[in-house]
């Protein structure tokens, strides 16, 4: 499975010069793989949607090294924004804020916003620092598709219709950052939950943090719908694997579990886990790579065990509802 993935990977500074020329590379961040292009080029931008078959009304985040790279994008920035900036960046959080007339209508989508975001991963960094333009990533995935932690899943996914993968380990948050906007009134609004939390970004603000997610939150872009980051495999999610797997009693059943089982309870059944030991944080960074891992063995069917909510259990369980059937409503 890994032999075929050497042949895409390029250094930076091959990646420099293949966004220079208008071409897209992946790149890592500390979240997941991006897939990048020159933001200010509008045929490269164009690229990345067709390259992930994505529809041109989901806008992509800009990402840029520092603040002083980003501050001739935005326009009417609060207070809180520089707040959040010292406390998180660079790192996993996505800033909504009004665009200036530099951004196209490609990468806003039309929005009158537009997120900016500074990747924390050093190969990212080192990346963004050669540049004098910013990069438009959504991530590497096609669309639809579990976002990739790994190199390997982007080459085997997107590897080709994109020109490069820069290599930089296995992501460390492994779910997508934060996104963190204010409304008319000038209210702080989570958009999507990520590693950094809404407690967080409170305790830094001192004022009250909405969170729209599920039904209550207003759709603004497809990538907010609720089917997204699925497996291939018909997918389900429970609290209670024991009652449920009698469901799929004909099918070879792939079990994922939130913390490794003492003992195999189902030996028939392939059994991965996300954590040994239901640390929310490992979880966060094995969700999408065990997916991944399952989706590709010998199985018909997915059943997941749900997680615990509460701070950063609501972010792994916001993917986990995206990526398949919840059998217990
Ligand atoms: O961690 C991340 O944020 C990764 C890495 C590569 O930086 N990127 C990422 O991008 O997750 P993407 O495109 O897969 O998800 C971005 C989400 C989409 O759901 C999009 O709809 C939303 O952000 N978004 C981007 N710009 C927006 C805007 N102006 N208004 C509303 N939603 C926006
Ligand atoms: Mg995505």
């Amino acid at each position: 499975m890994y032999f075929c993935s050497v042949g895409k990977i390029v250094s930076v500074q091959k990646a420099v010069e293949i966004l220079k020329n208008g071409g897209l590379v992946a790149i890592p961040t500390e979240t997941v793989y991006g897939l990048a292009a020159n933001a200010l080029n509008e045929d490269a931008v164009q690229n990345i949607f067709k390259s992930k078959g994505r529809p041109s009304n989901n806008p992509l985040i800009l990402h840029f090294n520092d603040w002083e790279d980003a501050e001739p994008f935005v326009q009417n920035v609060p207070e809180d924004f520089h707040k959040l900036y010292r406390k998180f960046s660079p790192g996993p959080i996505s800033y909504l804020l009004p665009k200036s007339a530099l951004v196209s209508e490609k990468i806003s989508a039309k929005n009158t916003t537009v997120a900016i975001r500074f990747p924390a991963h050093p190969v990212a960094k080192a990346l963004l620092k050669e540049l004098n333009f910013p990069l438009a990533a959504p991530s590497a995935n096609p669309s639809g598709y579990i976002s990739p932690t790994q190199s390997f899943h982007v080459i085997q996914q997107l590897g080709d219709k994109i020109d490069g993968v820069v290599e930089g380990g296995e992501c460390t948050k492994g779910i997508e950052s934060t996104i963190v906007g204010w409304d008319e009134e000038g209210r702080v609004v989570i958009y999507r939950n990520g590693t950094i939390t809404a407690k967080e970004i409170g305790d830094v603000l001192r004022k009250e943090v909405r969170v729209l997610t599920g039904e209550h939150k207003k759709i603004v872009a497809p990538g907010m719908l609720s089917k997204h980051y699925s497996p291939k495999k018909p997918t389900y999610i429970t609290a209670n694997v024991n009652q449920k797997i009698h469901y799929f009693s004909e099918k070879k059943i792939g079990i994922i579990w939130q913390i490794k089982p003492d003992e195999t309870m189902f030996d028939n059944c392939i059994n991965l886990s996300f954590s040994e030991n239901g640390d929310l944080k490992t979880i966060a960074k094995n969700l999408y790579s065990t997916m991944y891992q399952m989706d590709n063995l010998d199985v018909d069917i997915i059943l997941i065990e749900k997680c615990l909510e509460g701070d950063l259990g609501l972010a792994i369980a916001d993917r986990l509802s995206r990526a398949g059937i919840n059998l217990d409503i």
